[in-house]
């Protein structure tokens, strides 16, 4: 998509957004538009509600009710207004309109006979070009291209996308990039290396698993560093505990952290930014077979803790545990997140809205809800009391993989992680919910969303601010 300025566009759709006022004949209500056609042209008054209440949020969603009306009427361009407000600066709700265009008009179409077809240039009119105007735009472009990037690989079949795939994948995106260093384990590099937990998950995939390392160096004088460890399982059957049912159906899914872990270290190199990260895939497939691992088996982690396995299903956070302990030994990061797909608790808890957040550091679990706001990809902390820590341990193991209880299942997620982190920084997002939707939402449609990538972007931003200082 295009996206350009221009100050009287001739284009024969004009989206207006119009502020809450009695006076008017529309009166501006939030969410209420008004069509009117002037011979060939269309123009479309948007209700934005009051200035007061008026989250950025809206002009993506502003943007999106362009980009549909443009699509029914089979137009090639339209043209959103700006208005002048005191409450945001224009280059933010510049970059609210290009993300809602952008993420709108994806689809995923690799299957389909005949592609949606949006229209294909977004002009963003007003009295004068905003000075930041060009870099905004290109910086939305440039982050789209990853969140599209993640969202086809968490939409295409797990018979596609297996550990190896996203293997190549990662290989290719950074061969000739010579500030991301990307590195792989197979199953017997991760038995070498003690990650059993790992390659027991991954025992019965037909495609061996892969842990998938991306260093980043934005900031060579720097010692900081962020580790971004992505769950990617890139089918959950739920193993011997097989998924009961349509339960099973969306877990080609179940690889969106490692999708958008993936696409933030692409978009760091893209934008340049100076920062150090680390990136590490946890790929595997969770399947049933003869070499399965099983229910009471009982296996001994990279940080020496032995697990009991309660359940073949909650096999992310097994991954997760071998590959969080592994990369806080090897690269000592100053702060660790993870993303993970990690429990259907969590989408009883937060439907698709809001993913779960666990953190033992309040500053930067507040800097990630604050991040999260920003980027209308909103997170919710919840408690890691000793008492769900009690829950994990074993009678004869020191843990295991699911709470004694069965209550509270996103926080037994967080704790059993918690254990393999030792004191670092740490924030947990659980995106089982956010990453991929059964039905289309806002400017999203159907399928997955890339939740966590412009997250994650928003707080690398106050991270390097912070480091700055
Ligand atoms: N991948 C699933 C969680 C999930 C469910 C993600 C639905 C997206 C949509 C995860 O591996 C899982 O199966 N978790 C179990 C854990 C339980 C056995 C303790 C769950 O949530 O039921
Ligand atoms: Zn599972
Ligand atoms: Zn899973």
């Amino acid at each position: 998509m295009k996206i350009e300025f221009n100050v009287s566009p001739k284009s024969f759709l004009e989206v207006i957004p119009v502020l809450e006022s009695a006076s008017k004949e529309f009166n501006g209500k939030k969410g209420k538009t008004k069509t009117m056609v002037k011979g060939s042209k269309t123009i479309l008054f948007a209700g934005m509600g009051k200035e007061k209440d008026l989250d950025l949020n809206e002009f993506r969603k502003l943007a999106f009710i362009g980009l549909i009306k443009g699509k029914a009427l089979e137009l090639n361009e339209f043209s959103v207004e700006l208005i002048d407000l005191q409450k945001f600066a224009e280059e933010k709700i510049i970059q609210a309109l290009a993300e809602g265009a952008l993420i709108g008009s994806y689809s995923f179409a690799k299957y389909k006979k005949q592609e949606e077809k949006f229209p294909s240039k977004l002009i963003i009119s007003g009295k004068k070009k905003p000075k930041g105007f060009d870099s905004v735009v290109s910086k939305a472009l440039k982050v789209n291209d990853s969140v599209s990037m993640a969202r086809d690989l968490i939409n295409d079949s797990s018979e596609i996308v297996n550990p190896s795939y996203l293997e190549k994948t990662a290989k290719k995106i950074f061969s000739r990039i010579r500030k991301v260093k990307v590195t792989s384990l197979g199953r017997s590099q991760l038995l070498k290396n003690k990650m059993n937990l790992f390659a027991m998950v991954g025992q019965a995939g037909l495609s061996e698993p892969k842990l998938i390392l991306l260093e980043y160096k934005g900031n060579p004088s720097s010692k900081e560093k962020t580790l971004l460890v992505g769950k990617g399982i890139t089918f959950d059957s739920g193993g011997l505990n097989l998924k009961p049912g349509d339960s099973m159906l969306f877990m080609k899914s179940d690889m969106a952290g490692a999708a958008v872990v993936l696409a933030i270290i692409r978009t760091a190199n893209d934008l340049n930014l100076k920062i150090n990260l680390i990136g590490a895939m946890a790929c595997a497939e969770n399947l049933i077979g003869e070499k399965a691992y099983r229910p009471g088996d009982i296996v001994k982690a990279f940080n020496g803790k032995t697990i009991e396995v309660c359940n073949t299903d909650a096999e992310g956070r097994l991954v997760l545990a071998d590959t969080l302990s592994y990369c806080v030994k090897k690269f000592s990061p100053s702060k660790v997140i993870d993303y993970a797909t990690l429990t259907g608790s969590c989408i009883g808890t937060f439907s698709f809205h809001v993913a779960g957040m666990i953190s033992n550091d309040l500053e930067l679990s507040n800097s990630m809800y604050q991040a999260g706001l920003n980027a209308y990809e909103r997170v919710w902390e919840l408690p890691l009391y000793e008492e769900y820590s009690n829950d994990i341990k074993s009678e004869i193991a020191d843990l295991r993989n699911t709470s004694k209880t069965g209550e509270a299942g996103t926080i037994a997620g967080g704790a059993f992680l918690k254990e393999f982190i030792g004191d670092k920084p740490w924030v947990h997002l659980d995106i089982a919910g956010t990453a991929f939707l059964k039905k289309p939402f806002s400017y999203y449609c159907i399928g997955a969303t890339g939740f966590g990538v412009r997250l994650s972007l928003e707080f690398i931003s106050r991270l390097m601010e912070d480091e700055l200082k």
